[in-house]
């Protein structure tokens, strides 16, 4: 501001005006210490305090966890660490060979508990195989669902240049498939009065995701299904929660290489494990339900609320996906040049 002009600025108001000044003043406080509350909250529960114990949905007891998309990336991960846990697995994607080989691994390392198979394509949305997978949940003590099921873009596309199948492929696998199994799995929490349903999200469902539009949009859908959900169920004490995540290491994400800001599943998913029930960094960001438990995901989380302006985010992620596509497209035609 030009110096010169301070001498126009209104000093009246605070000269002879004393309770406009303390208002300004206490309204000022107020805010700074508003930031500092919740600042402090959210470093409080990204580094410090425990989530709820996920053994109290019936570890040890027969309960059973469910993980969609099991045979790979962070579902594998899951099953994992919930059969360390004590819950028996039952593991569904499509590849029978890897589902029954990761099933194997599970009961090798933790041979007190069960694990089961099933295997179903979510894209092909057929009644016949929801009816069978219904079967197998029925009369299950399911204490955990993980609807990690999901499918992304294979490269960033305008909508227009997006090939249908993919399209349909995404809303069915990324939402149907959610509500699908959720709808088997939630009478049997209700009637028990237990369960966790994790639903695994992503930044770009936060963040409107130019040229991934179709999975963009259907990860905001998991946000506000749950939240939605989560009220719905609370007083049958099961919880629901969106797992918001920036980038894993995995084939979808088709990141090889771990770093501070991408995790590799196993420290990933241990951050999802040990901190249920807390917002983390999603903590103050208007998206109840919503929990950003790795540790630079959920700093990433915090400060985009902080700063706001998504539109700039929504720019700036335009541009990045632009340069993918083109990267994307040109090793595409040195593949082909190849063959
Ligand atoms: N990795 C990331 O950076 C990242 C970031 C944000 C959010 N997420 C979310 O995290 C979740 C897991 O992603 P990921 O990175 O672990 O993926 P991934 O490594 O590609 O694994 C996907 C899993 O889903 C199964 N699957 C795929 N299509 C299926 C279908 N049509 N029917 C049944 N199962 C199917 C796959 O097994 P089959 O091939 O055997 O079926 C596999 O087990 C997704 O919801 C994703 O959106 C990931």
């Amino acid at each position: 501001m030009d110096l010169e002009r301070l001498k126009d600025i209104p000093l009246f108001l605070v000269r002879d005006q004393p309770f406009m000044s303390t208002f300004l003043l206490v309204l000022g406080a107020l805010s700074v210490a508003r930031i500092v509350y919740q600042t402090l909250s959210v470093l409080l529960q990204i580094f410090v305090l425990p989530g709820k114990n996920v053994k109290q949905f019936g570890a040890n007891r027969g309960a059973w966890a469910v993980v969609t998309g099991a045979s790979d990336g962070i579902g594998k991960e899951f099953a994992f660490q919930l059969a360390k846990a004590g819950f028996n697995v039952l593991l569904v994607a499509r590849n029978k060979v890897l589902l029954q080989a990761t099933a194997s691994d599970i009961a090798k390392k933790y041979p007190g508990v069960s694990t089961e198979t099933h295997s179903i394509d979510f894209a092909k949305g057929d009644e016949a195989a929801y009816q069978g997978l219904a079967m197998v949940l029925n009369d299950r003590d399911i204490g955990v669902l993980v609807n990690n099921v999901g499918k992304s873009h294979a490269m960033p596309a305008y909508l227009v240049d997006t090939p249908k199948e993919e399209m349909i492929d995404i809303v069915a696998i990324n939402v149907n498939a959610t509500l699908r199994v959720t709808y088997a799995v939630l009478p049997g929490m209700v009637e028990r009065k237990r369960g966790l349903i994790l639903n695994i999200g992503s930044f770009a469902g936060g963040l409107p995701s130019p040229m991934l539009a179709t999975y963009s949009g259907t990860k905001a859908f998991l946000a506000t299904f749950t939240s939605a959900l989560a009220e719905e169920v609370k007083s049958h004490n099961i919880i629901v929660e969106h797992v918001n995540t920036y980038f894993v290491v995995s084939k979808l994400s088709k990141i090889r290489k771990s770093s501070a800001l991408i995790p590799q599943p196993g420290p990933y998913v241990r951050s999802v494990l040990s901190k249920i029930g807390l917002a983390c960094g999603a903590g103050y960001s208007g998206r109840p339900g919503t929990s950003t438990p790795y540790w630079s995901h959920a700093l990433l989380d915090y400060a985009m609320t902080l700063i706001g302006l998504p539109s700039v985010f929504i720019s700036y992620t335009h541009g990045l996906h632009k340069s993918i596509r083109k990267r994307a497209l040109k090793k595409q035609e040195r593949e082909a040049k190849r063959q």
